[in-house]
């Protein structure tokens, strides 16, 4: 038996925002990030929807990016006080994943954060609040999914909460959102979305109901990602779509090891001045666990599908997955992402020499194998590595050397 959760409701399309006018409730939090929605005039939208609706409205502003487990204790108490019946959060992955744990810290103030990372073991939500997600980036989809990754800065791991009870109650998906959002941002979530189509088309919870959301995602993105990046805005509306079925096919599908291995190597060199952004950490890896998982039959095959649908060619199913490899490495340079650590600079772009040292990275790769492994999204990838297969990946990922085993 398996089960299939969405949102109630899903608003999509120009002037969706609007729709926070016909919430019917006393009091709403709006959770908002660093800026740019206040900067950009949606957050006083939101605000002024909201008001129209005849709700006391208060702001938890500045939730910063990869947020962390202090910020979503501060949030929750802020809500404990206020008690609203709505919380809105609008942004980025980043404030609507930090909301949704204050949601949960809101509605069980005695539930710590490490009761929250129990894999599906979250208690029922919805006796205080609903919860709407407006998003802002075309790539977490988390208005629809079923996840918040909260990091952990003392342990320098980000922890993905993974449950139902979190999957938002509304999702509006307005693409005016998206078009302010800058390039390097833009290719960045993109990537993350199309890792999220084809993680969840290979991975082991699969179904008939996820497989037509991920194929169609990974179409539009193969067609609409880098054109969205060179600012063609028509593109950046499809986008905001298609990564929003991505998330549809991932939150029901679940994951596999690309997400594994950025959200254990996502903040572990903060120490050296920079983060692997999410979406980049995906880029990057995502073409070597292509050519790890492709030695089960069964992914190789589904690999297949997926080239057959992109219409890459390719004579058998090992040529597709190399055509598609190939694929996605283009798909990178065109962003202007880099294809390993090595070359990661500080500010994301490729860089002869990259901000994290090979001697701190070989150092730290047994830990960090050990933690994607025992992340929650190792168990429904398709191929489960050992720990001597999973620091050899880690160091093609760095190196960008050939994965033959
Ligand atoms: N919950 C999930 O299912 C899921 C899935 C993948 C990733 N994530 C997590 O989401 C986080 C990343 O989220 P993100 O990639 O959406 O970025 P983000 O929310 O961290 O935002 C990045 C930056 O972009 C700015 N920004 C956001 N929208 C903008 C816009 N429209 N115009 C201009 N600037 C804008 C923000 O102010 C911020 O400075 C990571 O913590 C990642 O681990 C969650
Ligand atoms: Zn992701």
């Amino acid at each position: 038996m398996a089960r299939f959760t969405l949102p109630r409701d899903l608003y999509f399309g120009k002037g969706a925002l609007e729709n926070l006018k016909n919430l019917k409730g006393k009091k709403a939090v709006i959770c908002v990030g660093g800026g740019s929605m206040k900067r950009f005039g949606f957050l006083d939208r939101a605000q002024k929807y909201l008001e129209e609706a005849g709700m006391e409205v208060k702001l938890i502003e500045g939730i910063e990016s990869d947020p962390s487990v202090e910020t979503v204790m501060k949030g929750a108490a802020i809500m404990q006080e206020f008690g609203p019946d709505w919380i809105v959060a609008i942004g980025g992955g980043s404030p609507i994943d930090a909301a949704k744990a204050m949601w949960i810290k809101y509605e069980y103030p005695e539930c710590t954060f490490e009761d929250m990372c129990k894999v599906f073991g979250i208690p029922e939500l919805r006796k205080k609040a609903h919860f709407v997600a407006v998003s802002s980036t075309s790539g977490t989809a988390t208005e629809v999914t079923a996840f918040s990754i909260i990091t952990d800065y003392e342990k320098g791991i980000k922890y993905p909460i993974a449950d139902f009870e979190i999957t938002p109650d509304i999702a509006i998906v307005d693409p005016e959102l998206a078009e302010t959002m800058p390039k390097k941002l833009v290719a960045h979530t993109g990537m993350d979305a199309m890792t999220h189509a084809i993680e969840a088309y290979v991975s082991t919870a699969n179904s008939d109901y996820t497989d037509p959301l991920a194929i169609h995602a990974i179409e539009m993105i193969m067609k609409d990602l880098v054109p969205s990046y060179n600012g063609d805005m028509e593109a950046r509306h499809h986008m905001h779509d298609a990564q929003c079925l991505a998330g549809m096919a991932f939150s029901n599908a679940l994951l596999g090891i690309v997400h594994s291995m950025a959200h254990k190597t996502g903040a572990i060199f903060a120490d050296y001045g920079a983060h692997i952004i999410h979406g980049a950490a995906n880029a990057m890896y995502l073409p070597k666990v292509i050519a790890f998982n492709a030695k089960d039959e069964t992914a190789k095959k589904r690999y297949g599908v997926i080239v057959d649908y992109m219409g890459l060619g390719g004579k058998d199913d090992d040529e597709k997955v190399a055509n598609l490899i190939k694929f996605l490495r283009d798909m990178n340079d065109q962003l202007n992402i880099p294809h390993c650590i090595t070359h990661y600079g500080a500010d994301s772009y490729p860089t002869e020499k990259g901000f994290v040292p090979e001697e701190v990275f070989l150092e730290r790769l047994p830990e960090i194998a050990k933690n994607a492994i025992a992340d929650a999204c190792t168990g429904s990838n398709p191929r489960q590595p050992s720990q001597e297969e999973m620091e050899k990946l880690l160091k093609c990922c760095y190196y960008d050397t050939e994965v033959d085993f």
